[in-house]
């Protein structure tokens, strides 16, 4: 395609976006409204419209915890890859072949029987068992991480991106020199969660892609020849039959999903924290209270921010009559403040009984493999950083990501010693 008409096709895209945003639209603003900032008055606008809400984009919307879980847990409902859901198509070929891409071509948007099979494969990683022998390890990365900072640091990219990165670079056998660059390459992907919106963007997001191809085969010859105690070498291992494809997807699924979610999750607690002064000391001292402040900021400022899912075929879903293949987003943000689940949705409260019910790392098949590992980084992360600096403090004001998808910061800079709490967003 040429770079005129993808041009073209971006800006009639964004255009039409940003105008149905404009006119008030669910599915639109949540897409593409500049309010990134605050995304939640704008979903308590749709919250007050009902719990399914039509689109003129073509699409439904609902915050209900309910109705999320539901198509979540239907397997009448399918996930799709961007080029069957987006109107520009970003599969990238090169000399005649396709290069895999890790989002799209990965399990996290496959449906049975390949997404079964896939997921099998990885999930013996993630079980408690080997979550527990894992623990250790992700307690030094924190602490040696912790060692490296000054009296004035950045938060994101001094401390919350650097443990996930190490933990999931240890999990796949990445070696550590190589540790920055799939730190660039998961930032990079992460965005393109969010849709695909210029020419630039694709450009970039190829770019990033052939790079990773490119490493990955690298890396999977080396572990052939001399297998470690890490995923890569398990997958090539034993199972000779797994095609370059999905080997290539795996691992780059496991590198995006568990990298920009968990810095999100850090650097979100680091917020909450600082906006809820008298959970620090709670915070810094006590492990268990870690535990539930960590499921609370999952709750009430996840990570990620929605999914979306298409039905198979036409089906009544309450009390709507969807057509086949029509989207329905589903506004996991919104569910968690569902007021008919939790009291006071949105009092920030470390110590409430149900805030697991959150949908924050989704439900149904596709429920995040990854949700017990960042449980354990983002508790260890929250409580030694305030337990090492007890009096951490903003200094200066908070950038956050420009994603709707993906919610947190991208600088978030603090000073060790202070005592006075301030923040500003901008
Ligand atoms: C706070 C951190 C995290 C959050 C909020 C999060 C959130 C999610 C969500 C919402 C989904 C499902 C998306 C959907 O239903 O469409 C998902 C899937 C997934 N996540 Fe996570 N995630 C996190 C951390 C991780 C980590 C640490 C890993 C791995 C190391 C990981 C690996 C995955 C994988 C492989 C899937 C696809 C599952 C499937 O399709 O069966 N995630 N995650």
């Amino acid at each position: 395609m040429s770079t005129l008409k993808t041009a073209a096709q971006f800006f009639a895209l964004r255009t039409l976006v940003r105008g149905y945003a404009l006119m008030g639209d669910p599915y639109a603003g949540v897409m593409a409204s500049p309010a990134h900032r605050d995304p939640y008055a704008m979903y308590e606008k749709v919250r007050a419209k009902g719990d399914m809400v039509r689109s003129r984009m073509g699409a439904y919307v609902t915050p209900s915890r309910e109705i999320c879980d539901s198509v979540l847990r239907d397997n009448r409902f399918v996930t799709a890859t961007f080029d069957e859901a987006s109107m520009v198509p970003i599969t990238l070929v090169k000399d005649g072949e396709k290069i895999v891409n890790p989002v799209q071509d990965s399990f996290l948007m496959k449906n049975p029987p390949d997404h079964t099979r896939l997921r099998k494969l990885v999930q013996p990683f993630f079980t408690p068992r080997a979550l527990k022998d894992r623990t250790a390890s992700i307690q030094k990365i924190v602490t040696d991480h912790l060692d490296r900072l000054g009296d004035r640091f950045d938060v994101v990219s001094e401390f919350a991106s650097q443990v996930p990165i190490q933990v999931i670079a240890d999990l796949l056998g990445v070696p550590d020199e190589n540790k920055d660059l799939f730190a660039r390459w998961g930032s990079s992907l992460a965005e393109t969660l969010d849709g695909v919106w210029s020419h630039q963007q694709l450009k970039d997001l190829h770019a990033t892609i052939i790079e990773y191809n490119d490493f990955i085969d690298v890396l999977i010859d080396e572990r052939r020849r001399n297998p470690q105690d890490d995923i890569v070498s398990h997958l090539v291992q034993e199972h000779h039959d797994l095609s370059r494809e999905d080997l290539v997807a795996t691992t780059g699924l496991l590198l995006f999903a568990g990298f920009e979610t968990t810095v999100n999750l850090i650097s979100n607690g680091v917020l909450k924290a600082f906006e809820n002064p008298h959970t620090i000391a709670p915070l810094s001292q006590s492990p268990e209270y870690a535990e539930g402040f960590v499921e609370e900021v999952l709750r009430l400022d996840p990570p990620v921010q929605y999914t979306i899912r298409w039905p198979k075929e036409r089906l009544e879903l309450a009390g709507v009559s969807l057509p086949k293949g029509m989207p329905v987003m589903l506004m996991l943000a919104a569910a968690n403040r569902d007021p008919r689940v939790f009291d006071n949705p949105l009092v920030f409260d470390p110590t409430r009984s149900n805030a697991r019910e959150h949908l924050a790392f989704s439900a149904g098949i596709h429920y995040c493999i990854g949700a017990g590992l960042s449980r354990i980084e983002g508790t260890l992360a929250l409580h030694e950083l305030f337990k090492r600096f007890p009096n951490l403090a903003a200094d200066g004001p908070v950038t956050r990501r420009k994603s709707k998808l993906i919610r947190g910061a991208l600088r978030l800079p603090v000073r060790a010693g202070e005592t006075e709490r301030s923040l500003a967003v901008n």
